[in-house]
């Protein structure tokens, strides 16, 4: 499954590093009685085999395999859909403040209130920022954000008495897999609308698929290939006039914040990914908070507790008959609403709107600056991200994943491969508000130097990558065999 590169050694791992007797620090003589560990863990310590290493050993050894990661804080991170912006450390400090940190879940409301207000802050400005009524934290990654929205959606039709007759949700072609999958797991039968020639919703084959089975649509806009839906009133409309409601997949709200607002153009409910867009540490490694946001009349099924301004003072409602109930433990991720509100305050109203506005010319920036060697999939202006492809080198035997590889020899992080799933040899690049000009050129001139490789050296694009410890994996077999235990026997060579 490893391919090592021929330039770059695999560094030593710790167990290579230890020699016998070697120690990391003495401690003092025990003054209570010993005890064998080796009755309590069925082993000798010998038998463990633990690194024997000094303490210099470890901390060069965990630096050094530090630097072989790659991130934001090394460099350009250009995935789309899955934004990875810079989080301003300021975020981090705020949410390490010990009044925060050590604030337990449990402890009467009247001894929390600062963090009640916190949490209601963040509520307010989001709904000020998304044009919506109300906004629970709970949910806390993108996708539980759709469910709560679909939970919220099916607790309303049942309410009206339609619960039995509304079984169907419509999901674009062009969208997340979370979405269909949201729709499943509420117990939806999915139906999919094509996408047409300019890149939206194909109008005629929505208004075909709609009738009063519909519970509802969720529409992505910006839509995931990184284009605003100019019919969004007109869609959410028709689907108003046969009585479904119409979700909107606000992952790709840092198009909007500040500019337009989703509960302006027809939406019933969002969800949003603050970890992409509000700055705070992404769902694998946060975990996420996948906030939504709701109109008025979906308001009696909010997970409870609700949070709400009760003379002038944040409390927690917890008699709520029509609740769908909790969807996460206690108020979802806390300390998200912290690194948010940071965030959040430290743009103000007046500023809020360079989110979106830099976030968007710094992609047509880059779809310009690259129409030559990667066309985009549409042909028109885009929003935060841009989706090209990569096609025209298919007949040279080189595909977006061969150029994706070879970028990384260019010392950058390859964009999203492959989605949306519509766009043949499809690139998608997302970079984000928070970069430098100079840094989008590099970028474009290592593409555009690539793009000229796969023409006339497409074997360099094959073998990439060649400046990393490990070269191009078996990717299916990197998941499903997954090995990344040392074996001790010597004749096993070691794996990374
Ligand atoms: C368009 C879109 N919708 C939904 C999601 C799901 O968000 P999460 O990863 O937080 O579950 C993503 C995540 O990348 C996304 O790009």
């Amino acid at each position: 499954m490893q391919r090592q590169t021929k330039s770059v050694p695999v560094p030593q791992l710790i167990f290579e590093r230890s020699r016998p007797g070697r120690i990391g620090c003495s401690l003092p003589k025990a003054d209570t009685p010993e005890v064998d560990l080796s009755k309590a863990i069925g082993q000798t310590r010998d038998e463990v085999k633990w690194p024997e290493v000094s303490e210099l050993e470890v901390m060069r050894h965990f630096v050094n395999l530090s630097h072989l990661n790659y991130g934001i804080e090394t460099g350009f991170y250009p995935l789309g859909s899955c934004t990875m912006k810079y989080n301003p450390r300021i975020n981090e400090v705020t949410a390490s403040m010990s009044g925060f940190r050590n604030l337990h879940p449990l402890q009467p409301d009247h001894t929390a209130e600062g963090a009640l207000e916190v949490l209601l802050s963040v509520y307010e400005i989001l709904e000020e920022v998304t044009g919506f009524d109300d906004i629970t934290m709970q949910p806390v990654a993108g996708a539980h954000g759709e469910m709560t929205c679909l939970m919220l959606i099916k607790a309303y039709h049942e309410s009206r008495g339609e619960g039995a007759m509304r079984t169907l949700v419509l999901v674009p072609d062009s969208a997340h897999g979370t979405n269909p999958a949201s729709a499943a797991r509420c117990g939806y039968d999915v139906k999919t609308i094509p996408t047409d020639a300019d890149g939206n919703t194909d109008l005629e084959a929505l208004k075909a698929a709609l009738n009063e089975s519909v519970a509802a649509f969720m529409v992505t806009n910006p839509s995931t290939l990184g284009l605003f839906e100019p019919n969004i009133q007109e869609v959410c409309k028709l689907v108003h006039a046969v009585g479904g409601q119409v979700f909107c997949d606000g992952a790709n709200m840092n198009a909007m914040v500040g500019t337009t607002r989703p509960g302006d153009h027809g939406f019933d409910c969002m969800h949003l990914n603050l970890h992409k867009t509000f700055s705070t540490p992404h769902g694998g490694g946060g975990p996420g908070c996948g906030a939504i946001g709701l109109k008025r009349h979906l308001e009696p099924f909010l997970p409870a507790p609700a949070l709400k301004r009760v003379d002038g003072k944040p409390v927690l409602d917890r008699h709520r008959p029509l609740s769908i109930g909790r969807v996460s433990s206690f108020y979802g991720q806390f300390l998200m609403a912290v690194r948010a509100l940071t965030y959040l305050l430290a743009y103000g109203k007046e500023q809020m709107s360079h989110i979106s506005r830099y976030s968007v010319l710094n992609a047509n920036y880059v779809q310009a600056r690259l129409r030559e060697v990667l066309p985009q999939a549409h042909n028109r202006p885009c929003m935060h991200e841009c989706v090209l492809t990569a096609q025209q080198y298919k007949k040279n035997g080189v595909r977006a994943l061969d150029i994706s590889k070879r970028l990384i020899d260019y010392g950058f992080h390859p964009p999203t491969n492959y989605f949306p799933l519509i766009v043949p040899e499809c690139l998608m690049i997302e970079p984000t508000e928070t970069e430098a000009k100079e840094t989008l050129d590099a970028f474009c001139d290592a593409l555009i130097a690539i793009c000229h490789e796969a023409n006339t050296n497409p074997d360099l694009l094959h073998e990439a990558p060649t400046t990393q410890v490990v070269g191009r994996l078996d990717e299916a077999k990197a998941v499903k065999l997954l090995d990344v235990k040392w074996q001790h026997a010597p004749e096993t060579p070691a794996t990374v």
